[in-house]
């Protein structure tokens, strides 16, 4: 069951707060709001599904999942969130935690999950290491599409027939131009096979850099960017 009054309604989302219950503290680089796997877990899912997050970071889709009574996976290349996710929420028969390379999924079987709710990054955004070999965070972006296409490619593996992958993924301005990050990857994810069953458009809220980014917008006269897209797939 849906629940209906709790959950969004329209193509517009916006969440100020980074979620203050449970063991959620908002402080990992470029973590979601917990409302945003709330949303997608609630609509997608049901009781008992297996929910797989394989770029995990500090576990916000898996503390979500947990209090939704839900399975979940949560993985990431990085050691370092995978230890603050185990300081968060304790592993269990229904939790795991583990280190995969979301390009590859190498620890999944074929048609085994119910719902996809991750949350890439957005090419070399924010660089969640310095070396780490396969962390997507350190590629340009022709060299991140093509890894990304690996990743659809698994995302499609994995997830069992007629269930949902949802994606958030954000754009970049370069030399005063936008590089549509989001709509490349949406359409990368079309190509693997993928239907498209939903885009959100996510306001963003608390970004580090915005204030740096307000003076040099109105110096340069460009718009600020201050969304992020959802995109919910189907696999049919
Ligand atoms: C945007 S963050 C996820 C943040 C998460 N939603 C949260 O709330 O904490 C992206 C994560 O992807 C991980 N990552 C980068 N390349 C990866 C890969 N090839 N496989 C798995 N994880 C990867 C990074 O280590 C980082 O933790």
């Amino acid at each position: 069951m849906i629940f209906i009054n709790t959950i969004e309604k329209t193509t517009v989302w916006s969440f100020p707060d980074r979620g203050n219950w449970l063991t959620h503290k908002g402080d990992y680089p470029g973590n979601w709001s917990p409302h945003v796997p709330k949303n997608i877990i609630l609509r997608y899912s049901t009781e008992g599904d297996i929910v797989l997050d394989q770029f995990v970071g500090s576990g916000t889709t898996l503390i979500e999942a947990k209090r939704l009574n839900r399975r979940c996976i949560g993985s990431d290349i990085n050691e370092n969130a995978l230890n603050i996710c185990r300081q968060r929420i304790d592993e269990s028969n229904n939790i795991f935690i583990k280190k995969q390379d979301a390009r590859y999924l190498n620890l999944l079987k074929n048609n085994s999950i119910d719902l996809i709710c991750t949350h890439p990054p957005y090419a070399d955004v924010i660089e969640y290491s310095k070396n780490i070999q396969g962390d997507l965070s350190l590629l340009e972006l022709d060299e991140f599409y093509n890894q990304m296409e690996l990743v659809a490619k698994s995302c499609y593996r994995v997830l069992k027939p007629n269930k949902y992958c949802a994606i958030l993924m954000g754009d970049r301005r370069k030399k005063g131009l936008i590089e549509p990050i989001g709509f490349n990857t949406m359409n990368i994810f079309i190509q693997l096979g993928f239907k498209l069953k939903e885009i959100v458009i996510k306001e963003q809220h608390n970004c580090k850099n915005t204030d740096k980014w307000k003076e040099i917008s109105l110096k340069r006269n460009f718009l600020l960017i201050a969304h992020e897209y959802l995109f919910v797939f189907i696999k049919k």
